[in-house]
């Protein structure tokens, strides 16, 4: 008998990560014949490649070549080009990750074919609603028939949106890959390449069009950095991703950047290990402020609301709005002890769990 076909559609960072436990779960358990798409949204080598070859991913079977663009063009070139490629593969499930442009095309594509969707990272939902990540996961979720949620909170989201078939929690697969990768990490050799002590410096990642796109935002940010840098003595990190390097220039905010430790975007390895060496994180990514998490940092989340409630929640991660005060703050807050708090988003078997429940629904 052949085995049904699953096509799994990935396209910018944080998909990668999560494709890289699912796959690696339906190689060990030849569970299906998995069809690996990219659709193209991240393309740079330190945006794209680099993830394939750390995480031991197979190379995609297609690529879509959609670059960037409008929210509008960039989705629809997704949706097209998809489409087409589910027509020709004709698969019996389509398995999508996060809350992307990628994602919410993909969801759109395979539903309006009658094929069945898997969402992993289901029931996150945050404030403001108008978030382009927000509208896709809203969108995704309410056309998946399969939704894998990270915690009991995020499958009370989809219960009080009325979507109650097809829901498990099965914990996070980005705490699966920590666990499995974190024999890898290499946080001295991280920090003599750029010369940091232990526990001396901060790591810092901004990337969200709020922040990015708003120059008073931007500024207030990199205003905030400077101060705190200035006033501790400590290096900041900030690996920087191209949209905001590209905002910095744009916005003349250079001489705000001048004093901190720029970096080009960094592979899984690189970050988590300079992660588990650092005093603390500064960030604006739904995954980052999880992974700071893994590694038992705590991290300044600079939104004005977070689809992790259960980090904020507990008060190990703080919310702060992009204003120098306020940065200071939050980051002088982060140093009165905490007890860690354990396994808020499973035990590290959710790739295992996402597949065994698929192989069920599969036949
Ligand atoms: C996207 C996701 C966001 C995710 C982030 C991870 C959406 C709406 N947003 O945001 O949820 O957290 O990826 O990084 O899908 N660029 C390059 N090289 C690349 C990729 C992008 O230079 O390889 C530049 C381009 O100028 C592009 C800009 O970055 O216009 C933004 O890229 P895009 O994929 O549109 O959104 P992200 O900000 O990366």
């Amino acid at each position: 008998m052949s085995l049904p076909t699953v096509i799994s559609l990935v396209g910018a960072r944080p998909q990668f990560i999560k494709e890289a436990v699912v796959n690696a779960a339906v190689r060990r358990r030849n569970s299906w014949r998995h069809i690996l798409v990219h659709s193209g949204q991240h393309y740079d080598a330190n945006m794209s490649e680099i993830f394939f070859t750390q995480l031991g991913m197979p190379s995609p079977d297609h690529f879509l070549g959609i670059g960037s663009g409008t929210h509008a063009a960039q989705t629809a070139e997704a949706l097209v080009k998809f489409e087409a490629l589910l027509l020709q593969e004709k698969p019996e499930l389509v398995l999508l990750y996060g809350d992307t442009n990628t994602t919410v095309a993909g969801a759109l594509a395979a539903a309006k074919l009658k094929i069945p969707v898997a969402h992993v990272e289901a029931g996150i939902r945050q404030n403001p609603k108008t978030m382009p990540e927000e509208i896709n996961r809203v969108i995704t979720d309410h056309l998946a028939s399969h939704l894998f949620c990270c915690s009991q909170l995020a499958k009370g989201n989809l219960e009080s949106e009325g979507i109650t078939r097809g829901v498990t929690v099965t914990g996070d697969v980005m705490y699966d890959l920590y666990r499995t990768l974190e024999p890898s990490f290499t946080p001295r050799e991280a920090r003599r390449k750029l010369g940091l002590e232990k526990e001396s410096y901060l790591m810092a990642t901004i990337h969200r069009d709020f922040n990015t796109d708003n120059p008073q935002a931007l500024r207030g940010i990199l205003q905030g950095l400077q101060a705190v840098s200035a006033s501790r003595g400590c290096q900041i990190v900030l690996p920087l991703h191209p949209r905001t390097r590209k905002c910095i220039a744009a916005q003349g905010l250079e001489t705000f950047a001048a004093s901190l430790t720029l970096v080009d975007p960094l592979g899984y390895l690189d970050l988590m290990s300079l992660t588990q060496d650092c005093a603390g994180v500064v960030t604006d990514s739904g995954g980052y402020q999880k992974e700071a998490y893994y590694a038992g940092k705590r991290a300044v989340v600079i939104m004005p609301d977070t689809g992790w409630r259960e980090l904020t929640e507990c008060g190990w991660n703080i919310l702060c709005p992009p204003q120098a005060p306020n940065l200071e703050k939050a980051l002088a807050a982060l140093e009165e002890p905490r007890e860690y708090p354990r396994n808020l988003f499973g035990e590290g078997h959710a790739g295992e769990r996402i597949v065994e429940e698929l192989e069920k629904n599969l036949g």
